[in-house]
Protein backbone atom coordinates (compact mmCIF):
# COMPACT_ATOMS: atom_id res chain seq x y z
CA UNK A 1 0.00 0.00 0.00
CA UNK A 2 1.35 3.26 -1.33
CA UNK A 3 1.42 6.19 2.00
CA UNK A 4 -1.43 8.28 1.69
CA UNK A 5 -1.08 12.42 1.25
CA UNK A 6 -3.22 14.84 1.88
CA UNK A 7 -5.73 13.23 4.71
CA UNK A 8 -8.14 15.52 5.55
CA UNK A 9 -12.00 16.23 4.84
CA UNK A 10 -13.37 14.17 1.91
CA UNK A 11 -16.80 15.28 2.22
CA UNK A 12 -19.33 16.91 5.60
CA UNK A 13 -22.85 17.11 6.12
CA UNK A 14 -24.79 18.39 9.38
CA UNK A 15 -27.81 17.10 10.47
CA UNK A 16 -30.18 19.50 12.55
CA UNK A 17 -33.36 19.16 13.97
CA UNK A 18 -36.42 21.43 12.25
CA UNK A 19 -37.82 22.93 14.97
CA UNK A 20 -35.66 25.69 17.14
CA UNK A 21 -36.88 28.98 19.60
CA UNK A 22 -35.91 32.05 19.25
CA UNK A 23 -33.06 33.74 21.84
CA UNK A 24 -35.23 37.02 21.39
CA UNK A 25 -38.72 34.92 22.58
CA UNK A 26 -37.14 33.16 25.02
CA UNK A 27 -35.44 36.19 26.79
CA UNK A 28 -38.82 37.30 27.35
CA UNK A 29 -40.47 33.88 28.37
CA UNK A 30 -37.31 33.57 30.73
CA UNK A 31 -38.26 37.05 32.32
CA UNK A 32 -34.77 38.22 31.63
CA UNK A 33 -33.38 41.81 30.64
CA UNK A 34 -33.62 42.08 26.59
CA UNK A 35 -30.07 41.45 25.22
CA UNK A 36 -29.10 38.90 27.36
CA UNK A 37 -28.98 35.96 25.22
CA UNK A 38 -28.99 37.73 21.75
CA UNK A 39 -25.79 39.86 23.02
CA UNK A 40 -24.78 38.60 26.38
CA UNK A 41 -23.96 35.52 25.16
CA UNK A 42 -24.03 36.21 21.36
CA UNK A 43 -26.77 33.43 20.00
CA UNK A 44 -29.56 33.93 17.67
CA UNK A 45 -31.53 30.33 18.15
CA UNK A 46 -31.74 27.43 19.28
CA UNK A 47 -32.23 23.82 17.68
CA UNK A 48 -34.29 21.45 19.55
CA UNK A 49 -35.90 18.04 19.22
CA UNK A 50 -38.66 16.46 20.68
CA UNK A 51 -39.18 12.23 22.15
CA UNK A 52 -39.74 11.72 18.50
CA UNK A 53 -35.63 12.25 17.87
CA UNK A 54 -32.52 11.05 19.80
CA UNK A 55 -29.03 9.99 19.51
CA UNK A 56 -29.19 7.51 17.73
CA UNK A 57 -31.73 8.83 14.99
CA UNK A 58 -29.67 12.21 14.94
CA UNK A 59 -26.85 9.83 13.76
CA UNK A 60 -28.83 7.83 11.38
CA UNK A 61 -30.08 11.14 9.95
CA UNK A 62 -26.26 12.18 9.31
CA UNK A 63 -24.64 9.84 8.11
CA UNK A 64 -27.11 8.24 6.20
CA UNK A 65 -27.65 12.32 4.34
CA UNK A 66 -23.56 12.30 3.92
CA UNK A 67 -23.44 8.77 2.61
CA UNK A 68 -26.37 9.51 -0.41
CA UNK A 69 -25.42 13.44 -1.03
CA UNK A 70 -21.59 12.09 -1.92
CA UNK A 71 -23.06 8.89 -3.16
CA UNK A 72 -20.62 7.26 -1.09
CA UNK A 73 -20.29 3.55 -1.92
CA UNK A 74 -20.88 1.33 1.67
CA UNK A 75 -18.10 -0.99 0.91
CA UNK A 76 -15.78 2.03 0.43
CA UNK A 77 -15.90 2.63 4.26
CA UNK A 78 -13.74 1.47 6.66
CA UNK A 79 -13.86 2.51 9.50
CA UNK A 80 -16.46 4.40 11.57
CA UNK A 81 -16.63 6.37 14.93
CA UNK A 82 -19.20 8.56 17.07
CA UNK A 83 -18.12 11.16 19.44
CA UNK A 84 -21.26 12.12 21.58
CA UNK A 85 -22.00 12.78 25.07
CA UNK A 86 -25.07 12.13 24.79
CA UNK A 87 -25.41 8.69 25.92
CA UNK A 88 -28.84 6.41 26.35
CA UNK A 89 -27.13 2.86 26.70
CA UNK A 90 -24.57 2.34 29.11
CA UNK A 91 -22.83 -0.68 27.13
CA UNK A 92 -24.30 -0.47 23.33
CA UNK A 93 -22.54 2.24 21.31
CA UNK A 94 -24.17 4.50 18.89
CA UNK A 95 -21.92 2.93 16.02
CA UNK A 96 -23.52 -0.19 16.31
CA UNK A 97 -26.75 1.28 15.48
CA UNK A 98 -25.02 2.92 12.36
CA UNK A 99 -24.09 -0.38 11.54
CA UNK A 100 -27.94 -0.45 9.51
CA UNK A 101 -26.89 1.95 7.22
CA UNK A 102 -24.42 -1.05 6.12
CA UNK A 103 -26.22 -4.06 6.08
CA UNK A 104 -27.87 -4.52 3.02
CA UNK A 105 -24.52 -4.12 1.32
CA UNK A 106 -22.79 -6.85 3.66
CA UNK A 107 -20.03 -4.59 4.93
CA UNK A 108 -19.49 -5.43 8.59
CA UNK A 109 -15.80 -5.01 8.52
CA UNK A 110 -15.83 -1.64 9.56
CA UNK A 111 -13.87 -0.29 12.48
CA UNK A 112 -14.15 1.59 15.11
CA UNK A 113 -17.05 2.44 18.52
CA UNK A 114 -17.69 5.64 20.49
CA UNK A 115 -16.18 8.26 21.98
CA UNK A 116 -17.08 10.06 25.19
CA UNK A 117 -15.92 13.11 26.88
CA UNK A 118 -18.10 16.01 27.21
CA UNK A 119 -17.70 17.97 23.73
CA UNK A 120 -14.37 16.22 22.94
CA UNK A 121 -15.29 13.13 21.88
CA UNK A 122 -15.69 14.13 18.42
CA UNK A 123 -12.28 15.51 17.79
CA UNK A 124 -11.03 12.53 19.67
CA UNK A 125 -12.75 10.19 17.14
CA UNK A 126 -11.65 12.57 13.96
CA UNK A 127 -7.62 12.63 15.38
CA UNK A 128 -8.57 8.26 15.59
CA UNK A 129 -9.29 8.19 12.01
CA UNK A 130 -6.42 10.46 10.95
CA UNK A 131 -4.49 8.10 13.04
CA UNK A 132 -5.44 4.91 11.35
CA UNK A 133 -5.52 6.10 7.78
CA UNK A 134 -1.98 7.14 8.69
CA UNK A 135 -1.06 3.54 10.02
CA UNK A 136 -0.23 -0.25 9.27
CA UNK A 137 -3.61 -1.08 10.07
CA UNK A 138 -4.86 1.11 7.32
CA UNK A 139 -6.20 -0.81 4.19
CA UNK A 140 -7.37 1.68 1.75
CA UNK A 141 -10.80 2.24 2.55
CA UNK A 142 -12.27 5.94 3.89
CA UNK A 143 -13.27 6.73 7.51
CA UNK A 144 -16.68 8.04 8.28
CA UNK A 145 -16.44 10.64 12.02
CA UNK A 146 -19.66 11.02 13.60
CA UNK A 147 -20.12 14.23 15.48
CA UNK A 148 -22.86 15.97 17.71
CA UNK A 149 -25.31 15.74 20.42
CA UNK A 150 -28.53 16.92 21.84
CA UNK A 151 -27.38 19.86 24.56
CA UNK A 152 -30.24 20.51 26.85
CA UNK A 153 -30.01 22.00 30.79
CA UNK A 154 -32.51 21.98 33.10
CA UNK A 155 -34.32 25.48 33.72
CA UNK A 156 -32.11 28.45 35.11
CA UNK A 157 -28.93 30.72 33.37
CA UNK A 158 -27.57 27.51 31.17
CA UNK A 159 -30.55 26.69 29.42
CA UNK A 160 -30.36 29.03 26.90
CA UNK A 161 -27.09 27.72 25.81
CA UNK A 162 -28.51 24.44 24.95
CA UNK A 163 -28.96 23.29 21.56
CA UNK A 164 -28.91 20.27 19.00
CA UNK A 165 -27.36 19.10 15.76
CA UNK A 166 -24.37 16.20 14.04
CA UNK A 167 -22.27 16.78 11.95
CA UNK A 168 -20.52 13.69 9.71
CA UNK A 169 -17.63 13.90 8.24
CA UNK A 170 -16.03 11.50 5.58
CA UNK A 171 -12.13 11.23 6.35
CA UNK A 172 -9.35 9.85 3.45
CA UNK A 173 -6.13 10.65 1.67
CA UNK A 174 -6.20 13.52 -1.65
CA UNK A 175 -8.66 15.84 0.61
CA UNK A 176 -9.36 19.16 -0.22
CA UNK A 177 -9.52 20.03 3.74
CA UNK A 178 -5.97 18.72 4.50
CA UNK A 179 -4.70 18.61 8.55
CA UNK A 180 -1.40 20.06 8.98
CA UNK A 181 0.78 17.24 9.99
CA UNK A 182 2.07 16.96 13.29
CA UNK A 183 0.83 20.21 14.46
CA UNK A 184 -1.89 19.56 17.48
CA UNK A 185 -1.09 21.22 20.52
CA UNK A 186 -3.09 18.89 23.45
CA UNK A 187 -4.20 20.26 26.82
CA UNK A 188 -5.79 17.99 29.56
CA UNK A 189 -6.60 17.92 33.14
CA UNK A 190 -8.85 16.31 35.97
CA UNK A 191 -11.53 19.16 36.27
CA UNK A 192 -15.68 18.94 37.90
CA UNK A 193 -16.80 22.18 35.84
CA UNK A 194 -19.71 20.29 33.62
CA UNK A 195 -20.42 16.22 34.19
CA UNK A 196 -23.09 13.90 34.01
CA UNK A 197 -23.30 11.72 37.19
CA UNK A 198 -27.18 11.51 36.98
CA UNK A 199 -28.02 8.29 34.91
CA UNK A 200 -31.54 9.45 35.71
CA UNK A 201 -31.48 12.71 34.47
CA UNK A 202 -30.52 14.22 30.35
CA UNK A 203 -29.23 17.28 31.99
CA UNK A 204 -25.56 17.77 33.19
CA UNK A 205 -24.07 19.53 36.35
CA UNK A 206 -22.54 22.42 35.25
CA UNK A 207 -20.38 25.21 37.07
CA UNK A 208 -20.56 27.76 34.38
CA UNK A 209 -18.24 30.29 35.61
CA UNK A 210 -15.44 27.30 36.48
CA UNK A 211 -16.26 26.36 32.63
CA UNK A 212 -15.57 28.98 31.54
CA UNK A 213 -12.34 29.86 33.07
CA UNK A 214 -11.24 26.07 31.99
CA UNK A 215 -12.30 26.68 28.93
CA UNK A 216 -9.89 29.78 28.76
CA UNK A 217 -7.26 28.20 30.40
CA UNK A 218 -7.49 25.37 28.01
CA UNK A 219 -6.83 27.83 25.13
CA UNK A 220 -3.68 28.98 26.78
CA UNK A 221 -2.16 25.84 27.01
CA UNK A 222 -3.27 24.22 23.22
CA UNK A 223 -2.59 27.51 21.81
CA UNK A 224 1.39 27.50 23.23
CA UNK A 225 1.81 24.32 22.30
CA UNK A 226 0.71 24.46 19.13
CA UNK A 227 2.84 27.52 18.42
CA UNK A 228 5.68 26.10 19.48
CA UNK A 229 5.23 22.55 16.83
CA UNK A 230 4.22 25.04 14.20
CA UNK A 231 8.09 27.21 14.91
CA UNK A 232 9.40 23.85 14.93
CA UNK A 233 7.90 22.45 11.64
CA UNK A 234 8.25 25.84 9.90
CA UNK A 235 11.27 27.29 11.21
CA UNK A 236 9.84 31.10 11.68
CA UNK A 237 7.49 32.82 14.31
CA UNK A 238 4.13 32.19 14.88
CA UNK A 239 1.32 34.59 16.23
CA UNK A 240 -1.98 34.89 14.39
CA UNK A 241 -0.88 36.59 11.78
CA UNK A 242 0.09 33.11 10.52
CA UNK A 243 -3.69 31.88 10.81
CA UNK A 244 -6.06 33.04 8.16
CA UNK A 245 -9.24 32.02 10.05
CA UNK A 246 -9.93 30.14 13.30
CA UNK A 247 -12.88 27.77 14.48
CA UNK A 248 -13.75 27.65 17.82
CA UNK A 249 -15.61 25.28 20.32
CA UNK A 250 -19.07 27.58 20.59
CA UNK A 251 -21.00 26.96 23.59
CA UNK A 252 -22.27 30.33 22.83
CA UNK A 253 -20.72 33.29 20.40
CA UNK A 254 -19.80 35.77 23.18
CA UNK A 255 -16.98 32.80 24.96
CA UNK A 256 -15.81 32.43 20.75
CA UNK A 257 -15.22 36.11 20.90
CA UNK A 258 -13.24 36.37 23.88
CA UNK A 259 -11.85 33.26 23.31
CA UNK A 260 -9.85 34.78 19.71
CA UNK A 261 -8.90 37.78 22.49
CA UNK A 262 -7.21 35.54 24.49
CA UNK A 263 -5.30 34.56 21.73
CA UNK A 264 -3.89 37.48 21.18
CA UNK A 265 -3.18 38.01 24.84
CA UNK A 266 -1.15 34.96 24.37
CA UNK A 267 0.59 36.91 21.49
CA UNK A 268 1.00 40.00 24.03
CA UNK A 269 2.89 37.80 26.46
CA UNK A 270 4.66 36.60 24.29
CA UNK A 271 6.33 39.32 22.31
CA UNK A 272 5.16 42.19 24.90
CA UNK A 273 7.24 44.95 24.04
CA UNK A 274 5.67 44.89 20.42
CA UNK A 275 3.98 48.34 19.95
CA UNK A 276 0.74 46.96 18.50
CA UNK A 277 0.18 45.60 22.18
CA UNK A 278 1.03 49.10 23.96
CA UNK A 279 -2.45 48.98 25.30
CA UNK A 280 -1.93 45.54 27.15
CA UNK A 281 0.72 46.92 29.15
CA UNK A 282 -0.97 46.68 32.25
CA UNK A 283 -2.26 43.52 32.21
CA UNK A 284 1.26 41.96 31.48
CA UNK A 285 2.29 41.29 34.82
CA UNK A 286 -1.06 39.43 35.94
CA UNK A 287 -1.34 35.70 37.33
CA UNK A 288 -3.45 33.63 34.77
CA UNK A 289 -6.03 33.13 37.26
CA UNK A 290 -6.38 37.07 37.20
CA UNK A 291 -7.01 37.21 33.94
CA UNK A 292 -10.09 35.20 33.09
CA UNK A 293 -12.83 37.54 34.51
CA UNK A 294 -10.64 40.77 34.07
CA UNK A 295 -13.33 42.71 32.21
CA UNK A 296 -11.27 45.51 31.34
CA UNK A 297 -8.62 43.47 29.87
CA UNK A 298 -11.20 41.40 27.93
CA UNK A 299 -12.30 44.76 26.45
CA UNK A 300 -8.70 46.00 25.55
CA UNK A 301 -8.87 42.36 24.02
CA UNK A 302 -11.72 42.73 22.16
CA UNK A 303 -11.25 46.27 21.06
CA UNK A 304 -8.06 44.96 19.35
CA UNK A 305 -9.52 41.55 17.79
CA UNK A 306 -12.44 43.87 16.55
CA UNK A 307 -11.73 43.84 12.64
CA UNK A 308 -9.54 40.42 13.23
CA UNK A 309 -12.62 38.93 14.45
CA UNK A 310 -14.62 40.07 11.64
CA UNK A 311 -12.65 38.63 9.38
CA UNK A 312 -11.22 35.50 10.83
CA UNK A 313 -13.75 34.14 12.74
CA UNK A 314 -17.05 35.61 12.10
CA UNK A 315 -17.55 33.54 8.90
CA UNK A 316 -17.30 30.09 11.29
CA UNK A 317 -19.84 31.26 13.39
CA UNK A 318 -23.36 31.13 11.69
CA UNK A 319 -24.55 27.64 12.31
CA UNK A 320 -23.78 27.86 16.30
CA UNK A 321 -25.43 30.99 16.27
CA UNK A 322 -28.47 29.39 14.70
CA UNK A 323 -28.16 25.70 16.58
CA UNK A 324 -27.10 26.66 19.97
CA UNK A 325 -24.41 24.09 21.48
CA UNK A 326 -23.97 20.57 19.00
CA UNK A 327 -21.63 20.25 22.23
CA UNK A 328 -19.11 17.46 19.96
CA UNK A 329 -20.41 18.78 17.06
CA UNK A 330 -19.82 22.38 17.62
CA UNK A 331 -16.50 23.20 16.24
CA UNK A 332 -17.25 20.61 12.80
CA UNK A 333 -20.04 23.24 12.34
CA UNK A 334 -17.74 26.19 12.68
CA UNK A 335 -16.00 24.33 9.68
CA UNK A 336 -18.83 23.81 8.24
CA UNK A 337 -19.80 27.45 8.53
CA UNK A 338 -16.66 28.84 7.08
CA UNK A 339 -16.93 26.42 4.48
CA UNK A 340 -20.48 27.66 2.95
CA UNK A 341 -19.24 31.56 3.99
CA UNK A 342 -16.11 31.76 2.30
CA UNK A 343 -16.57 28.79 -0.54
CA UNK A 344 -13.47 28.89 -2.61
CA UNK A 345 -11.99 31.90 -1.10
CA UNK A 346 -10.41 29.53 1.25
CA UNK A 347 -8.12 28.01 -1.08
CA UNK A 348 -4.78 28.37 0.21
CA UNK A 349 -5.70 29.13 3.29
CA UNK A 350 -4.86 27.89 6.87
CA UNK A 351 -7.62 27.14 9.44
CA UNK A 352 -5.99 26.59 12.94
CA UNK A 353 -9.46 25.38 14.95
CA UNK A 354 -9.78 24.78 18.81
CA UNK A 355 -11.97 21.61 20.34
CA UNK A 356 -13.01 21.71 24.04
CA UNK A 357 -14.44 19.10 26.45
CA UNK A 358 -15.26 19.62 29.96
CA UNK A 359 -13.77 17.49 32.37
CA UNK A 360 -11.44 18.88 30.86
CA UNK A 361 -9.70 17.62 27.46
CA UNK A 362 -9.09 20.38 24.56
CA UNK A 363 -6.53 20.73 21.29
CA UNK A 364 -5.67 23.15 18.71
CA UNK A 365 -4.71 22.01 15.22
CA UNK A 366 -5.38 23.18 11.67
CA UNK A 367 -6.50 22.57 8.38
CA UNK A 368 -5.22 23.97 5.06
CA UNK A 369 -8.07 23.97 1.77
CA UNK A 370 -6.06 22.94 -0.54
CA UNK A 371 -8.65 22.26 -3.75
CA UNK A 372 -12.41 23.52 -4.47
CA UNK A 373 -14.81 23.10 -1.95
CA UNK A 374 -17.81 24.26 -3.87
CA UNK A 375 -18.97 20.86 -4.17
CA UNK A 376 -19.14 20.47 -1.01
CA UNK A 377 -20.94 23.65 0.04
CA UNK A 378 -23.83 23.14 -2.99
CA UNK A 379 -24.46 19.94 -1.49
CA UNK A 380 -24.27 20.71 1.85
CA UNK A 381 -27.00 23.85 1.11
CA UNK A 382 -27.23 25.69 4.38
CA UNK A 383 -28.92 28.41 4.07
CA UNK A 384 -32.00 26.89 2.42
CA UNK A 385 -31.96 24.41 4.72
CA UNK A 386 -31.83 26.81 7.52
CA UNK A 387 -34.24 28.98 6.52
CA UNK A 388 -37.04 25.52 5.76
CA UNK A 389 -36.83 25.05 9.79
CA UNK A 390 -39.92 25.79 11.88
CA UNK A 391 -40.07 28.44 15.08
CA UNK A 392 -41.75 27.61 17.74
CA UNK A 393 -42.96 29.97 20.61
CA UNK A 394 -40.86 29.02 24.15
CA UNK A 395 -43.76 27.51 25.71
CA UNK A 396 -43.54 24.33 23.27
CA UNK A 397 -40.03 24.69 23.47
CA UNK A 398 -40.45 24.35 27.58
CA UNK A 399 -43.68 22.05 26.98
CA UNK A 400 -40.98 19.58 24.37
CA UNK A 401 -38.30 19.88 27.08
CA UNK A 402 -40.76 18.19 30.01
CA UNK A 403 -41.91 15.65 27.64
CA UNK A 404 -38.46 14.52 26.76
CA UNK A 405 -37.55 14.66 30.87
CA UNK A 406 -40.57 12.31 31.74
CA UNK A 407 -38.97 10.19 28.91
CA UNK A 408 -35.80 9.97 29.91
CA UNK A 409 -34.78 6.37 30.45
CA UNK A 410 -38.67 5.30 30.02
CA UNK A 411 -39.21 1.34 28.61
CA UNK A 412 -42.35 0.25 26.69
CA UNK A 413 -43.72 3.38 24.64
CA UNK A 414 -44.56 5.12 21.54
CA UNK A 415 -43.14 8.93 21.04
CA UNK A 416 -46.25 11.12 21.27
CA UNK A 417 -45.00 14.09 18.88
CA UNK A 418 -46.09 14.53 15.55
CA UNK A 419 -43.55 13.41 12.95
CA UNK A 420 -44.47 16.54 10.87
CA UNK A 421 -42.39 18.43 12.78
CA UNK A 422 -39.40 16.67 11.21
CA UNK A 423 -37.80 16.79 7.90
CA UNK A 424 -38.87 14.85 5.12
CA UNK A 425 -36.99 11.35 4.50
CA UNK A 426 -35.76 11.85 8.20
CA UNK A 427 -35.14 8.74 10.62
CA UNK A 428 -37.19 9.25 13.74
CA UNK A 429 -38.03 7.09 16.76
CA UNK A 430 -40.95 4.20 16.77
CA UNK A 431 -41.22 2.63 19.58
CA UNK A 432 -38.90 1.58 22.98
CA UNK A 433 -39.86 -2.12 23.74
CA UNK A 434 -40.46 -3.13 27.52
CA UNK A 435 -36.50 -3.99 27.75
CA UNK A 436 -35.48 -0.57 25.96
CA UNK A 437 -34.64 -1.74 21.99
CA UNK A 438 -35.33 1.16 19.87
CA UNK A 439 -37.14 0.70 16.42
CA UNK A 440 -36.35 3.52 13.78
CA UNK A 441 -39.03 4.37 11.06
CA UNK A 442 -38.65 7.53 8.70
CA UNK A 443 -40.72 10.45 7.42
CA UNK A 444 -42.11 10.29 4.09
CA UNK A 445 -39.87 11.47 1.08
CA UNK A 446 -41.35 13.89 -0.92
CA UNK A 447 -38.60 15.50 -2.80
CA UNK A 448 -36.69 14.19 -6.01
CA UNK A 449 -34.19 12.89 -3.93
CA UNK A 450 -36.12 9.91 -2.58
CA UNK A 451 -34.84 7.90 -5.51
CA UNK A 452 -31.04 8.38 -4.84
CA UNK A 453 -31.95 7.44 -1.33
CA UNK A 454 -33.59 4.44 -2.02
CA UNK A 455 -29.88 2.28 -2.17
CA UNK A 456 -29.64 3.57 1.58
CA UNK A 457 -33.36 3.17 2.57
CA UNK A 458 -33.23 -0.69 1.26
CA UNK A 459 -30.00 -0.94 3.40
CA UNK A 460 -31.76 -0.12 6.81
CA UNK A 461 -34.86 -2.38 5.96
CA UNK A 462 -36.73 0.90 6.50
CA UNK A 463 -39.84 2.30 4.68
CA UNK A 464 -41.16 5.29 4.12
CA UNK A 465 -44.13 6.37 6.01
CA UNK A 466 -46.59 9.19 5.34
CA UNK A 467 -46.24 12.32 8.60
CA UNK A 468 -48.65 11.51 10.95
N1 LIG B 1 -27.65 42.90 27.40
C1 LIG B 1 -26.39 42.58 27.02
N2 LIG B 1 -25.59 41.76 27.76
C2 LIG B 1 -26.09 41.25 28.90
C3 LIG B 1 -27.39 41.57 29.36
C4 LIG B 1 -28.19 42.44 28.54
N3 LIG B 1 -29.43 42.75 28.87
N4 LIG B 1 -27.58 40.91 30.52
C5 LIG B 1 -26.45 40.21 30.79
N5 LIG B 1 -25.55 40.43 29.82
C6 LIG B 1 -24.23 39.84 29.69
C7 LIG B 1 -23.44 39.79 30.97
O1 LIG B 1 -22.81 41.04 31.24
C8 LIG B 1 -22.45 38.69 30.65
O2 LIG B 1 -21.44 39.22 29.81
P1 LIG B 1 -19.90 38.83 30.04
O3 LIG B 1 -19.79 37.35 29.78
O4 LIG B 1 -19.17 39.64 29.04
O5 LIG B 1 -19.58 39.17 31.46
C9 LIG B 1 -23.28 37.71 29.80
O6 LIG B 1 -24.40 38.45 29.34
C10 LIG B 1 -23.77 36.47 30.54
O7 LIG B 1 -24.48 36.86 31.67
P2 LIG B 1 -24.05 36.35 33.15
O8 LIG B 1 -25.05 36.93 34.10
O9 LIG B 1 -22.63 36.59 33.43
O10 LIG B 1 -24.11 34.78 33.09
P3 LIG B 1 -25.25 33.76 33.43
O11 LIG B 1 -25.37 33.64 34.90
O12 LIG B 1 -26.49 34.10 32.68
O13 LIG B 1 -24.62 32.41 32.85
C11 LIG B 1 -23.26 30.95 31.54
C12 LIG B 1 -23.91 32.34 31.63
C13 LIG B 1 -22.31 30.77 32.73
C14 LIG B 1 -22.50 30.85 30.25
C15 LIG B 1 -24.41 29.91 31.60
O14 LIG B 1 -25.24 30.09 30.48
C16 LIG B 1 -23.90 28.48 31.63
O15 LIG B 1 -23.59 27.94 32.69
N6 LIG B 1 -23.83 27.79 30.43
C17 LIG B 1 -23.39 26.40 30.33
C18 LIG B 1 -21.88 26.26 30.52
C19 LIG B 1 -21.06 26.66 29.31
O16 LIG B 1 -21.56 26.84 28.22
N7 LIG B 1 -19.71 26.76 29.52
C20 LIG B 1 -18.78 27.05 28.45
C21 LIG B 1 -17.71 26.00 28.20
S1 LIG B 1 -18.17 24.35 28.59
C22 LIG B 1 -19.33 23.80 27.43
O17 LIG B 1 -19.12 23.86 26.25
C23 LIG B 1 -20.58 23.20 27.93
Amino acid sequence: MTKPNNIGILAIDVYFPKTYVAQEDLEKFDGVSAGKYTVGLGQTNMAFCGDREDIYSLCLNAVNNLMVKYDVDPHSVGRLEVGTETVIDKAKSIKTVLMDLFASSGNTSIDGIDTINACYGGTSALHNAVQWIESTYWDGRNAIVVAGDIAVYEKGPARPTGGAGVVAMLIGPNAPITFDSGLRGVHMENVYDFYKPDMESEYPRVDGKLSISCYLRAIDNCYSRYRSQFEKKFGQPFDLSKVDYAVFHSPYNKLVQKSFGRMLYNDFLKNPTDEKFKTLESYRQLKPEDTYFNSDLEKALLSLTKETYANKVAPSTALAKQLGNTYCGSTYSGLLSLFSEKRDELVGKRVLTFSYGSGLSASAFSFKVDKSIEEIVEKVDLKNRLESRQRVTPEEFTAKLSLREQRHNLKNYTPSDCTSTLFPGSFFLKQVDNVGRRQYDRTYMTSSRSISITRVVAATGLRYVKLL
